[in-house]
């Protein structure tokens, strides 16, 4: 596996919807992850949109989106930082290492893997104002290629510091799609609570088999909730050449296979 890290890259995003699932759900993510370190090296980006809300909750505090992205106070960035460091990443972690895979958690502080810098978000032609949500400005790929030369699994939580120390919460579907283009992967599979994409969610026969850019791009101006921060992710990826992106809610399902067709993806 190691000789000149021949093998490709896979970034799997791990959606909090999917965390919330329970140990069942742990236990078949880290099986499929196991299974597919056979023919990839991968890499696991996991968000944690439930268990954020929960831990808002019990400290009495709502949650607010817009442009299907979490309005993001200081006290919302510390609660992240709670929930994806001393929840969600020890679980997933946790899930890996009990099947032999060495999984090592990560924020983007650690190692200096992530930075991160605001997010410029629109809405419409309307800039909307987050807080500190943030979008990754850099990705140290040396840190993460020698994490997988010891063979081991990155598990990296989209919560970043800026340039200045500062802490922002980052989508996690946008650090997956950042990240899978700036280590060249082949493929980036996001796992969420949903089969797929839908062209008129929630209409069960609108399930996309595929879908190329040009498709995704005509989703957007109907696109809330959690699939627009997901659709724009996908482009993103295909935009920094990853060859294929699936949105499905298990490893090896068929979900939705995104691709950029000749032209449109990289316009
Ligand atoms: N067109 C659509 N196709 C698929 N899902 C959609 C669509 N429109 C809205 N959704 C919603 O998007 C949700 C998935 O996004 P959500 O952000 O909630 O989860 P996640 O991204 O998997 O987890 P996390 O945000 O914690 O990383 C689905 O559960 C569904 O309710
Ligand atoms: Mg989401």
């Amino acid at each position: 596996m190691t000789a000149g890290g021949a093998l490709p890259v896979t970034v799997v995003k791990f959606g909090g919807a999917a965390v919330a699932g329970g140990p069942d759900a742990l236990a078949r993510f880290a099986r499929g992850c196991a299974e597919l370190r056979q023919q990839a090296r991968v890499v696991v980006v996991h968000g944690g949109g439930p268990q954020i809300t929960a831990l808002l909750g019990r400290l009495g505090l709502d949650s607010q989106f817009r442009a299907g992205l979490r309005v993001s106070t200081p006290e919302v960035v510390s609660a992240a930082r709670a929930a994806l460091l001393g929840e969600v990443a020890p679980d997933i972690v946790m899930a890996l290492q009990r099947l032999g895979v060495t999984a090592l958690g990560m924020s983007g502080a650690d190692a200096g893997v992530l930075t991160a810098r605001p997010a410029q978000v629109a809405l419409n032609g309307e800039s909307v104002d987050l807080g500190w949500v943030g979008e990754l400005a850099e990705v140290n790929v040396e840190v993460l290629r020698r994490v997988m030369e010891l063979g081991w699994v990155p598990v990296l939580a989209s919560v970043a510091p800026g340039a200045d120390g500062h802490w922002f919460n980052i989508n996690a579907d946008s650090a997956a799609g950042v990240i899978a283009g700036a280590l060249n992967a082949t493929r980036l599979v996001i796992l969420t609570d949903v089969p797929g994409i839908y062209e008129r969610w929630p209409a069960a026969e609108s399930l996309l088999a595929e879908a190329d850019a040009e498709t995704l791009r005509g989703l957007l101006p109907g696109a809330e909730r959690g699939i627009r921060p997901k659709i724009l992710a996908v482009l993103d990826a295909l935009d920094a050449g990853v060859a294929e992106v699936i949105v499905t809610d298990a490893l090896g399902a068929a979900g939705t296979v995104c691709r950029g067709s000749a032209g449109t993806a990289r316009d």
